[in-house]
């Protein structure tokens, strides 16, 4: 069998990516929602609707080549700050998706993982992600990182107390707390650092988005409005990353 064409996805241009050179952990910012909702003169709600499409085709080309984990940033603690009927619409969106995707996420063998302080979703969001979390558990083949109510700064806060906590129970010493012992209290116990940020909507910010984790992560800025990024987008993205020289400061 030829493995050079086994190993290769066809990308935008006719370009190929590399499927034995892929990031280990994709992360995005899903943004650009209401903007794509208002160039339609609809209203920003349809926009997220209309973002729901992308999810599914991300993870699933994700999943198909064979990328590790996928993390996207879905709401952030700074969203509250939002109209409530926006928030709520949101909330009953992410509800939908939980209900619906399961058995695919089931047929695709991805397990689902929440990033971020749950105990301030709705109670029935927290019992269906509960529920989703647990049936996707044993699953193997990617894991799929649901940013939600998620701040970077109040991940490595939670963090500095769990830690804080453990010492002065006597569990954990000063000198044992290097890096990697740090990272054993964040969200992502357990997961590779993301290799690849993408941010959509042109906007050239982190919003307070795994702080800690993405130290070393190559990002890519795109102008594409979340609703419009597809395939040929997200395999541009990947192309992108395999042009890049990753130093590591050496
Ligand atoms: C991203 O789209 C979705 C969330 C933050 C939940 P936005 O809603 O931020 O869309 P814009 O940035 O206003 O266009
Ligand atoms: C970041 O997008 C958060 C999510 C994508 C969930 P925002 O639209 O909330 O971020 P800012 O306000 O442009 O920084
Ligand atoms: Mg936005």
């Amino acid at each position: 069998m030829n493995t050079a064409i086994v190993n290769q996805a066809e990308g935008t241009n006719g370009a190929m990516v590399d499927r034995t050179r892929l990031p280990r952990h994709v992360a995005i910012i899903m943004d650009g929602n209401g903007r794509w909702a208002r160039a339609r003169g609809l209203p920003r709600v349809m926009g997220h609707r209309a973002g729901i499409k992308s999810v599914r085709v991300v993870a699933e080309l994700a999943r198909e080549l064979g990328v590790g984990v996928l993390t996207l940033y879905a709401f952030s603690v700074e969203n509250w700050k939002r109209h409530p009927q926006e928030v709520a619409t949101l909330m009953r969106l992410l509800d939908e998706y939980l209900r619906r995707e399961l058995p695919t996420l089931m047929k695709n063998e991805i397990r689902l993982n929440v990033l971020g302080d749950m105990t301030a979703l709705p109670e029935r969001v927290q019992e269906h992600l509960k529920e989703v979390m647990a049936g996707t558990g044993g699953n193997g083949k990617m894991v799929l990182n649901l940013a939600l109510n998620y701040s970077g700064r109040c991940e490595i806060l939670q963090a500095v107390r769990r830690i804080s906590a453990q010492m002065q129970a006597g569990n954990l010493k000063e000198a044992e707390l290097d890096e990697a012992a740090f990272s054993r209290f964040l969200y992502t116990d357990g997961q590779p650092d993301p290799d690849l940020l993408i941010r959509t909507s042109g906007e050239q910010r982190i919003s307070n988005f795994l702080l800690w984790q993405i130290s070393y992560t190559e990002l890519y800025l795109t102008p594409t409005l979340w609703p419009d990024f597809g395939k040929p987008d997200f395999l541009a993205a990947l192309l992108e990353y395999q042009r890049r020289e990753r130093r590591f400061g050496a």
